[in-house]
């Protein structure tokens, strides 16, 4: 049945942002927002979009989850040899997007990818449940795969042989170092507030932008 797509629409009254309040450090401003989503119990709080580019120059964008905010950058894990890995590997700039529907907020960044450290990628695998570990393991992330092939299968039987299981070379995290932050508040009658952050000889530079 068809909606009338063109008659939904909603007011943003949560609240508001300014140039003159946000913090100095887009970082924390950031960690603050994640941990305020994380505290509001929206749903995938530490979901980000991430985009890259293609070796064709075509923009790819999938969800991933955010694992690190530290002083350098947004951490998160995957598979290098899937499409986003080969992406990065042609091309680093990648764009994150954060959008927290309940709070009526949205971030964008423009970051450069490159990889942790393996100690880094280690630390992360083997803290994570041996099931999702073995799945690393067993899916050749983004390759076509046959309609029959049974991947469950393959993680009881890794897991019941009590083999001993390795971090694969191909998986691991990404540090993306930001360049770029725009922070968006939803405002009454579409007046949003928009706070983008540049860096301008290593300092961060806040700019307030129109709506
Ligand atoms: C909520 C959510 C969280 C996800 N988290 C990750 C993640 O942290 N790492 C990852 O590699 N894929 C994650 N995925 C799957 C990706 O969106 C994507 O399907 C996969 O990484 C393959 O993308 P690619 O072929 O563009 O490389 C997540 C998907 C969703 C919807």
């Amino acid at each position: 049945m068809e909606k009338e797509l063109a008659n939904i629409r909603k007011e943003y009254l949560k609240g508001s942002i300014s140039v003159d309040t946000m913090p100095e450090n887009p970082l924390e401003a950031l960690q603050t927002w994640v941990n305020q989503a994380i505290e509001s119990e929206v749903e995938e709080p530490t979901a980000m979009n991430i985009a890259t580019i293609s070796s064709d120059k075509f923009p790819n964008s999938r969800v991933v989850l955010l694992k690190e905010i530290n002083s350098e950058g947004l951490v998160f894990f995957t598979n290098y040899k899937s499409q986003k890995g080969q992406d990065i590997a042609t091309n680093p700039n990648v764009a994150i997007n954060f959008f927290w529907p309940e709070l009526e907020r949205q971030v964008r960044i423009h970051c450069v990818a490159s990889k942790v450290s393996d100690l880094d990628s280690d630390t992360y695998f083997y803290s994570r449940p041996k099931t999702s570990q073995v799945g690393a393991i067993v899916s050749a992330q983004s390759a076509e795969i046959g309609k029959d092939e049974d991947l469950e299968s393959k993680i009881t039987e890794i897991i019941e042989s009590n083999l001993e299981i390795k971090r694969p070379e191909y998986w691991g995290g990404y540090i993306l170092v930001p360049e770029y932050f725009e922070f968006w508040h939803g405002r009454a009658s579409r007046i949003h507030d928009r706070v983008a952050y540049s860096k301008t000889t290593g300092a961060w530079i806040k700019k307030r932008l129109s709506p």
